[in-house]
């Protein structure tokens, strides 16, 4: 059976929802972020800090080639994973891909407290999300539905999100 990959911006719900899924459908869950940390041994902002966004970006290809391959799971994806169209097009290819979208208010609200977000280590982070989001917009809604995770409880998205995979016979 194929795989439910989530993507969308930092601070969208991807990694709450991707939780809530497994659990849900009973499947193994993977967070891409997790599989570099873990193969790196090291945190993503020292990776950025260390050898910079093009080096961190070549490992997360890297892992979603390998993953993809695999069924029946649910992909966390990182915020900018699908920047790279080949890794849309992996993902797509072995399932279906969901896009949790939130406005840039609501996200900046979610993160404004959590240090581990380096492209968000700038002075201006509201307007780092703007910009990121006016950029990234187009690659997200090439996704295979968007849900809004705005002012939604996560058994509110969960169950949008079931509704979709069980319409479109994924489960
Ligand atoms: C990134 C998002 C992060 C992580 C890295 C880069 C991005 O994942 O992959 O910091 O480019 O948006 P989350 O979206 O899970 O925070």
């Amino acid at each position: 059976m194929s795989n439910i990959s989530l993507i969308g911006f930092m601070g969208a719900g991807k990694t709450a929802v991707a939780n809530k899924l497994a659990t849900v459908l009973r499947r193994e869950l993977v967070s891409i972020d997790d599989v570099i940390v873990d193969r790196e041994r090291r945190s993503i902002n020292e990776i950025f800090l260390k050898e910079g966004e093009a080096y961190f970006r070549s490992i997360e290809k890297k892992v979603i080639d390998e993953i993809c391959h695999r069924d029946d799971l649910v992909i966390d994806c990182g915020g900018g994973a699908v920047i790279d169209q080949d890794n849309l097009h992996r993902l797509k290819e072995n399932g279906v891909v969901i896009y949790l979208k939130a406005s840039p208010v609501i996200i900046y609200d979610r993160i404004k407290n959590d240090g581990h977000r380096p492209l968000l280590r700038v002075d201006d982070p509201r307007a780092k999300i703007q910009e990121l989001l006016v950029l990234r917009e187009p690659f997200y809604s090439r996704a295979d539905t968007v849900v809004v995770t705005d002012d939604k409880s996560l058994d509110d998205v969960t169950g949008e999100i079931l509704s979709f995979i069980k319409a479109r016979d994924y489960s």
